[in-house]
């Protein structure tokens, strides 16, 4: 299985899942543990949370999901902009361990940034770390700047969450090759378009036409996330509320596009000539 691994030498499959709304309604319940299970007994071991989601529903959900199955998981959560000082960046990490059911995370990102100093943050990060709460920190929707600036403060990010995907793609221009190159893991989140029309594009749809999974014939979503995962060091994580989405997930791993096929996403989707503000969701 394709890997990617962070700059302390831990390694994950470079297919994830995400959490989003999941835990929001009762009726789907059942459903979305039964899809976080298939993911797990695949070997998808890294599970993205947040504090934000549903208030806590998600983690919720996800802790019920990985009761007794812990040590198979490499678990995301998220600490807000507006809970990023020192003392309530620890009182969240705490709450979120709580609601999750476990005494660690092994990965904790803040959000977004906002305004409270990224020093006062990262001193409660470095906090955490040293009391065994997280195994390592990182962030989210941090453009080539916010790196920059991140840099002069500490290098012990290990990871930089973004929207990234055929119909987003200003990372592409600078911001993927500075985080590789600083061992900084680039985790592409909405790596479907949030299940929109990028699954119904025309382009997608004719060239997973051409491909065979062990799911039966490749989908556009395959396509999408087979395109997404073909850099080193990108972690995917696209949420699948269902096995049946979930399954067809698993099985992108597998699909391998051909040159032709990327010139033709290419074509359709243009890489960035310029740099852009980096978008998010
Ligand atoms: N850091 C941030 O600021 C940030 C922002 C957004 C998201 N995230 C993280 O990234 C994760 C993924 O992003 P996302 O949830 O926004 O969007 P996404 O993963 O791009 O898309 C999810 C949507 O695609 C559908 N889907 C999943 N697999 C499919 C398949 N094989 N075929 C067709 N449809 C499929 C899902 O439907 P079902 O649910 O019905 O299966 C859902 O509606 C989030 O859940 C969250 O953990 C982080």
């Amino acid at each position: 299985m394709k890997k990617v691994r962070f700059g302390d030498s831990a390694s994950v499959p470079a297919l994830g899942m995400g959490s989003w709304n999941l835990g929001d309604s009762t009726a789907s319940r059942n459903e979305e543990i039964a899809s976080l299970h298939m993911g797990l007994d695949a070997g998808l071991s890294v599970i993205d949370t947040a504090e934000m989601y549903g208030s806590g529903r998600s983690e919720h959900l996800v802790g019920e999901a990985i009761r007794n199955r812990r040590k198979e998981v490499f678990l995301i959560s998220k600490v807000l902009p507006s809970n990023a000082s020192f003392s309530k960046t620890l009182r969240s990490c705490e709450a979120s361990l709580d609601r999750l059911g476990t005494d660690y995370l092994d990965l904790y990102l803040l959000h977004w940034r906002g305004s409270i100093p990224l020093e006062e943050t990262i001193e409660a990060l470095t906090t955490l770390k040293a009391k065994g709460m997280i195994r390592r920190w990182g962030v989210s929707n941090f453009d080539t700047d916010d790196m920059r600036e991140l840099d002069l403060l500490s290098s012990d990010c290990a990871a930089n969450q973004i929207l990234y995907n055929l119909e987003a793609r200003g990372a592409e221009f600078d911001l993927l090759t500075r985080d590789r190159n600083a061992g900084i893991v680039s985790i592409a989140y909405s790596p479907l378009g949030q299940g929109g029309d990028l699954l119904d594009d025309p382009v997608l749809t004719d060239i997973a036409r051409h491909h065979e999974t062990a799911t039966g014939p490749a989908s556009p979503a395959q396509i999408a996330l087979a395109w997404t995962l073909r850099h080193p060091n990108i972690l995917a994580i696209p949420k699948a509320g269902t096995r049946t989405h979930m399954r067809d997930n698993i099985a992108a791993l597998d699909l391998e596009l051909t040159g032709k096929e990327c010139e033709q996403l290419d074509k359709r989707f243009s890489p960035p000539q310029y740099k852009t503000p980096l978008e998010m969701i």
